[in-house]
C-alpha cells in the first residue's frame, strides 16, 4: 500500500493478479497465481483479501481457485494501463484513495526524481487546488483528479505552451468518448455550453534558463450530481453526467486523456508549438468574439484575435489598441 490512504503502488502485485483474472474470465488456481507471480500461495491469498477490501468481488471457487466477478468503480493502475496506447505518459501510475492534492503529491514525487510520464490520481482531495488560489471541490469517487509529471527540455518562458497542450488533450478526449462538444476558454478552462466541466492547474519547477519539471493538474467533473456542487461557485459549473444524462466510465475518460496527451506531447517535442496551437485555436470559444478581460479590479473589452507563441491572448481593444493578456479572467460579452 502507498501510505494508509493509498491503493497505489502495492498494487503492483494486486494489479497483476487483477490483470490475470480479467484476462482469463475463469477460475485461476492459487497455485498457478503463485507460480506466475513468484510469490507464496499465502501471499496470493493476502493480496486477494486486500483487493476484496477495495471492493473487488473475487470468488473463491470449489477447485480452490479465484475468479473476478465484479470490479468497483475505482481508478486502478491496471485498469488505466489496460489498452493504453502511449509511449511516455503513464510510465508509472499511482492511484490514491485520498490526498490533500494530487498536484502536491506529484510535485514531491518529481522532486524525488520520478520518471517523466508519471501519473497520480486520487478518489478525493481534501485540499484540491484551483487557479488563482481557489479551492477545487473534490468529492470522492465521482470525478477525476489527476496530475502528470513532464520533463520537457524547454525554457521556463515556454512552459505555458504545455498548458495549452493539456487543455487540447482534455477537450479532445471528451469529444472522442461522448457526444458532447466542449470548448476551451482561454487559457485552459473546459466548458460545455458556457459551464465549466474541467480545469487545469499546471505547476512548474525551473532554473533560470531550463524547466526541471512540470506537474499538469487536471480536474474533471465526470459523474458529479448538481447537489454535490458547492453553493458559492463564482461561475456556472457542470459535469459530463449532467450534460449527457448518463454515467461516464472514469477510467475510460482518464485513459483517453492520457493517450491524447501522449500524442500531443510527442507532436510538441517533434514539431514544436505550432501544431498544438492550431488544435487549440480550433477548440477555443473566444476567437473573433467580443470578450471582457478582468484582472483584479481593472478590466476592458475588445475582440479576441489570437494567441501568441507564449500563450498570451491577443485582444483588439475597443479603443483600437492591441493588448497581450497574460493572466486574468476572460468572458464572452453578451
Ligand atoms: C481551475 O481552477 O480551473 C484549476 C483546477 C485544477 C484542479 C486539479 S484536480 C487535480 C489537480 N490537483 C489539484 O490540487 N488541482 C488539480
Amino acid at each position: 500500500m502507498k501510505g494508509p490512504s493509498g491503493h497505489g503502488a502495492a498494487q503492483d502485485t494486486g494489479g497483476k493478479i487483477l490483470e490475470i483474472l480479467r484476462e482469463r474470465h475463469e477460475v485461476v488456481s492459487g497455485e498457478e497465481l503463485s507460480r506466475l507471480l513468484g510469490i507464496s500461495r499465502t501471499a496470493v491469498w493476502k493480496h486477494i483479501g486486500a483487493l476484496r477490501k477495495l471492493g473487488y468481488c473475487v470468488e473463491a471457487g470449489p477447485s480452490r481457485g479465484y475468479r473476478l466477478t465484479s470490479s468497483p468503480d475505482l481508478l486502478h493502475p491496471s485498469g488505466i494501463a489496460a489498452g493504453l496506447n502511449a509511449r511516455l505518459i503513464g510510465s508509472s501510475v499511482t492511484c490514491l484513495a485520498e490526498t490533500p492534492s494530487t498536484n502536491a503529491y506529484a510535485f514531491r514525487l518529481a522532486e524525488e526524481g520520478a520518471l517523466e510520464g508519471t501519473v497520480v490520481t486520487a478518489e478525493s482531495q481534501s485540499a484540491g487546488k484551483g487557479r488563482m488560489g481557489r479551492q477545487w471541490s473534490s468529492p470522492s469517487g465521482v470525478n477525476l483528479y489527476c496530475s502528470i509529471i513532464l520533463r520537457p527540455r524547454i525554457a521556463p518562458v515556454n512552459a505555458s505552451q504545455i498548458t495549452f497542450l493539456s487543455a487540447v488533450a482534455v477537450a479532445r478526449a471528451i469529444r472522442l468518448i461522448t457526444p458532447l462538444q466542449p470548448a476551451i476558454k482561454w487559457p485552459n478552462d473546459i466548458l460545455i455550453d458556457g459551464k465549466k466541466v474541467a480545469g487545469l492547474l499546471n505547476e512548474l519547477s525551473a532554473e533560470t534558463d531550463e524547466v526541471n519539471f512540470l506537474v499538469l493538474g487536471i480536474g474533471i467533473n465526470v459523474n458529479m450530481r448538481p447537489e454535490q456542487f458547492p453553493q458559492d461557485l463564482r461561475h456556472p459549473a457542470t459535469s459530463l453526467f449532467i450534460e449527457g444524462g448518463v454515467e461516464v466510465d472514469r477510467t475510460l475518460v482518464l485513459r483517453t486523456i492520457l493517450a491524447e496527451l501522449d500524442r500531443l506531447y510527442g507532436l510538441y517535442l517533434d514539431e514544436g508549438y505550432a501544431p498544438v496551437r492550431r488544435e487549440w485555436l480550433e477548440l477555443c470559444n473566444v476567437m473573433q468574439r467580443r470578450v471582457r478581460v478582468s484582472n483584479n479590479d481593472a478590466g476592458f473589452t475588445g475582440i479576441a484575435i489570437g494567441i501568441d507563441e507564449y500563450g498570451a491572448l491577443l485582444v483588439r481593444r475597443d479603443d483600437g489598441g492591441e493588448e497581450r493578456v497574460l493572466s486574468g479572467d476572460v468572458r464572452l460579452e453578451q
